[in-house]
């Protein structure tokens, strides 16, 4: 694979971090974030071993590294805003954690060595990067050969007007979402990295449109035209969200995808 000098623009980077400053607190404490059977399952898919060290790269408030933290000899978990690394920070004091530590960085420029890792992993934030395939490359580079290395994240469909009509309403609900991958792209993605693909765990998330859209504080004007977008893949099966109408409100299925990969 040729050598990838891509990184994220500071344009991109402001935009990440106004709305991960703006949803720190609701996105902490968001049921799909903090939900330990689904954080026990991508840790359990790592396998993590007592000698290891980790790195979480997007780390928001921190949860996944905290996880491993609890299996492994110690966890750096890396993210570009301030916000949230303060959540995990008091998180992790609260849970009594010696063995991790968060810091401000950006995931296109890791400030570590080569092989620094026997693990890299990063959950629910390839969808907010413009180059992925650079991030995931600086993943494969802190990572040491034969370590782990793992991605989970949302995906798209695997066909390109669905999938950019799916990318459209994350985008108006979050402005720093960029894209959400076809699971065919991240496989390869995978593969182009020189990494290895072990694992492949999806599942489906029933989202409430209105928890989802108040989490994001998306504005009003945006949220409506949201809902519009909705309503119209409920009744024409536009994008593969597949909205639905009950007494709960309107809903739709996100999915997601946990690539579980070893560095060669
Ligand atoms: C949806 S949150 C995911 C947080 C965490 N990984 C989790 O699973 O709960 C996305 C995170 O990615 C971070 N992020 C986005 N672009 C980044 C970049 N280029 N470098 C580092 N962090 C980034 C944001 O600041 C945000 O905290």
């Amino acid at each position: 694979m040729a050598p990838t000098t891509e990184s994220e623009t500071q344009a991109h980077q402001a935009v990440v971090r106004e709305e991960f400053t703006r949803q720190a607190g609701a996105y902490a404490a968001a049921p799909v974030i903090t939900d330990a059977d689904r954080i026990a399952r991508l840790v359990g898919a790592i396998d993590p071993q007592p000698a290891d060290r980790a790195i979480e790269i997007a780390t928001g408030p921190g949860y996944v590294a905290m996880a491993l933290a609890a299996r492994c000899r110690e966890v750096v978990g890396i993210d570009l805003t301030p916000a949230p690394i303060a959540i995990a920070e008091r998180t992790s004091r609260e849970r009594g954690l010696a063995n991790v530590r968060f810091q401000v960085g950006e995931a296109s420029h890791l400030p570590f060595a080569d092989g620094a890792f026997d693990i890299a992993v990063c959950r629910f934030a390839f969808h907010h990067f413009e180059h992925p395939a650079a991030i995931l490359a600086q993943m494969r580079r802190v990572c040491r050969v034969g370590g782990t290395v793992a991605i989970e994240d949302l995906f798209a469909s695997e066909n390109p007007a669905r999938a950019a009509y799916y990318n459209q309403v994350e985008r108006l609900r979050d402005g720093s979402h960029t894209r959400a991958l076809a699971l065919s792209e991240l496989v390869a993605m995978t593969a182009e990295a020189g990494l290895e693909l072990e694992r492949i765990h999806s599942d489906r998330l029933t989202v409430n449109t209105a928890a989802w859209l108040a989490s994001a504080q998306t504005p009003a004007a945006k949220a409506a035209e949201v809902r519009r977008l909705l309503d119209d893949d409920l009744r024409r099966d536009l994008s593969g969200m597949r909205p639905f109408s009950d007494a709960a409100g309107l809903r739709f299925i996100q999915r997601i995808a946990a690539l579980v990969c070893r560095k060669l």
